[in-house]
């Protein structure tokens, strides 16, 4: 309700989806296949073909070591007619490459600072140790010219991702945002494609400036061109009659929350974040908050000769403002196919609460702007929250600027037990990121498995600017 009634107060932007240059760096709709592949040993694992993405060379021979080089500068890119936009990537490439590996690999990169000012990689999801986590309160900025390796074990299969902590709103905004896939072996192996998306600020053919006007410090930074795998045109690709694919989808934007929605399909949610829900479930359209991930299934419909990926977003009266991104074309002799097993693990099992924490998520107008704080503190000036680890911890929610919060905890994994008192299919699984939304209260379940120091914040990259971030301390 209070989602839609916000939604009509934006700025009404209408986000270009057009035909635009192809952006010749990403190469986004190449089918061929970006997979690590190892020598033809019979037992090496090979990571499955995922489409849509550049994926980083594994320089590291070893079955379970996955080494690579990332270097963040400026870069270009063609976006629009009017010339080139400047922006700062990952190895030249927006969205920067694919980083791959399967559960319990070694991932080491050797990260390169070439920008102007010092930056770090913070890696979305992954529970690995506070001292990789990229966040300025445990690791120094990279700073320029300097290289920096981060190395972790990756303990989780799922869709994640990876962007800088150090000015974060500037920094995805220009371009330095990823996806990392942790590939599980046991999982049935279908074809993959992977969809970043994102909205960028654009004016003219620049990037316009990061200033906090008062719209943006009170909705956060919405952009004027949709983004697919750093392509401002549709993506085009091939798939085949009757047979499931996974599609890996990031909301990578700084603060619109976006729907989607495969057309002429079957489909349905089967991973949210990172694991595979135990019971994957149909919807309408699958809500994709900032920062959060979904995994979808999708079979084409029998005799369905094309295959599309919608962005859904609120038209501002009531309905809704669809915009393609991606079109198969479906191969093959018509068939029904059927759903995949996944043999998903149930989530782990809830527990007595020993332990609580309460978190007011509220914004007021400051002296000169919005501050958006946690239990009445903005970051900077708060207390950390603590805690004991390996331990059943129900933390609430409670939401009082009617405004929207898709609230994200690194390091550890939670559960939605309930949203004003309902259990919520969306709200399913094992996930970092979930949507605060409206005057919403929330139950989070989550039993602190990895200790150390962890951020927690709103993932509207303003908001967390503008104060709402906090730190827990999970003590061994
Ligand atoms: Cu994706 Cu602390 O963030
Ligand atoms: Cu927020």
């Amino acid at each position: 309700m209070s989602r839609h009634l916000l939604l009509l107060l934006l700025p009404s932007v209408a986000l270009a989806c057009s035909a635009d240059q192809p952006d010749t760096k990403t190469s986004p709709a190449s089918d061929s296949d970006s997979g690590i592949v190892d020598s033809g040993e019979p037992d090496v694992y090979q990571m499955p073909t995922l489409w849509g993405l550049t994926a980083l060379e594994d320089l590291d021979p070893a079955d379970d070591v996955v080494e690579v080089e990332m270097t963040a500068a400026i870069g270009e890119v063609d976006w629009v007619d009017s010339g080139p936009t400047e922006v700062w990537a990952y190895n030249d490439l927006v969205p920067g490459p694919l980083i791959q590996a399967k559960v319990g690999d070694t991932v080491r990169i050797r990260f390169t600072n070439e920008l102007g000012s010092g930056t770090t990689i913070h890696w979305h999801g992954l529970r690995i140790s506070d001292e990789m986590d990229g966040v300025p309160a445990i690791q120094d900025p990279v700073e320029p010219g300097e290289t920096f390796v981060y190395e972790f074990v990756v303990p989780d299969a799922g869709t994640f991702w990876y962007h800088p902590h150090v000015r974060t709103h500037a920094a995805i905004e220009h371009g330095l945002q990823g996806m990392l896939v942790v590939h599980d072996p046991a999982a049935p192996l279908l074809s993959e494609r992977a969809f970043v998306v994102d909205d960028v600020l654009l004016n003219g053919n620049d990037i316009a400036p990061s200033t906090l006007d008062h719209m943006t410090q009170m909705h956060g930074r919405h952009g004027n061109t949709l983004l697919t795998n750093g392509a401002t045109e549709q993506l085009a690709g091939t798939m085949t009659a009757g047979q499931p694919e996974r599609w890996r989808i990031v909301n990578t934007a700084n603060a619109r929350t976006m729907w989607v929605r495969p057309t002429n399909a079957r489909w349905r949610v089967v991973a949210i974040d990172g694991t595979v829900l135990p019971e994957p479930f149909e919807t309408t359209r699958g809500l994709l908050p900032v920062g959060q991930r979904l995994d979808l299934e999708v079979i084409p419909d029998e005799g369905a000769s094309d295959v599309s990926l919608q962005i859904e977003l609120p038209d501002g009266s009531g309905g809704w403002a669809e915009y393609p991104v991606f079109s198969a074309t479906v191969d093959g002799d018509p068939a029904e196919g059927a759903w995949t097993d996944w043999g998903a693990a149930p989530l782990p099992a809830i527990e007595d609460a020993v332990q609580e924490a309460e978190l007011i998520l509220d914004g007021a107008a400051g002296s000169t702007t919005i501050e958006w704080t946690i239990n009445g503190e903005m970051y900077g000036e708060h207390t950390p929250l603590e805690f004991a680890a390996n331990t059943p911890t129900v933390i609430t929610i409670r939401e009082r600027s009617r405004a929207e919060h898709p609230f994200h905890l690194h390091g550890q994994f939670f559960q939605v037990l309930d949203r004003n008192g309902d259990v919520v299919e969306e709200d399913g699984g094992l996930r970092d990121t979930v949507l605060v939304d409206g005057s919403d209260t929330l139950r989070l379940y989550t039993t602190f498995d990895n200790p150390g120091l962890w951020m927690a914040h709103c993932h509207i990259l303003e908001h967390a600017e503008l104060g709402m971030m906090t730190e827990m301390i999970v003590h061994e």
